[in-house]
């Protein structure tokens, strides 16, 4: 790899941050299915393959806030000014994507694993997606708890919605990510 491209590679994950005001244009089936592809290249011990997709398209994005309302309701909620606001969600972006990790109990492969793996690819994903000139927000909320939205999505009560991934373009430009020290994050092992 020259080193313009290891400098390109790096201003792609320095530039990617969370854009919650999401429009139009959203990726097209090939640029989503190129994300979906560098989720898949993710670290994943003994190849469980426990991430899946869900893509919501824009026409449906109504009955998905339903869904989510139902979902909402299904854990308690009764104030209807919430259940309210959560129908209209899916409208903060043109294209939502389930993210989802579907557990396997094995003897070699922890849940956490596999839960991670499905972290690292939905950083690939959003990666991608950056690369490709689209912004994201990596979401959850209360919903994913619940154990009839779940259902809905064919999960099993021990799988995760691990996010709800809102794409399409920034709807504006915002101030570049400040800088980290890594001082503040790394230590040098030392003999104990
Ligand atoms: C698993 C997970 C769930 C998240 N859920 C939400 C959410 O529901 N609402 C929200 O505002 N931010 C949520 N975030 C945080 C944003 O995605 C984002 O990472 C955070 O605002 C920091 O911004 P940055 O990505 O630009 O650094 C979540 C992050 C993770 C990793």
């Amino acid at each position: 790899m020259t080193d313009s491209n290891i400098e390109t590679i790096h201003q792609n994950i320095h530039q990617r941050q969370s854009i919650g005001q999401l429009i139009e244009p959203a990726p097209n089936t090939e640029q989503l299915e190129k994300a979906v592809q560098a989720a898949l290249t993710a670290p994943d011990h003994h190849r469980l393959k426990p991430t899946r997709f869900v893509v919501v398209t824009p026409e449906l994005r109504a009955a998905f806030g339903e869904q989510l309302a139902s979902a909402l309701a299904d854990l308690g909620e009764t104030d209807s000014a919430q259940l309210d606001r959560v129908k209209q969600h899916p409208f903060r972006a043109p294209l939502l994507v389930l993210v989802l990790t579907t557990i396997q109990d094995h003897p070699k492969v922890p849940h956490f694993e596999q839960i991670l793996s499905t972290g690292a690819a939905i950083q690939n994903f959003l990666l991608s997606l950056q690369a490709q000139g689209f912004a994201t927000m990596w979401r959850s909320g209360a919903v994913v708890e619940s154990n009839w939205l779940k259902q809905q999505l064919g999960l099993k009560q021990q799988d995760l919605i691990s996010g709800i991934i809102y794409i399409g373009t920034a709807a504006k430009a915002i101030a570049p990510r400040a800088e980290i020290d890594s001082q503040d994050f790394v230590k040098v092992w030392q003999v104990t």
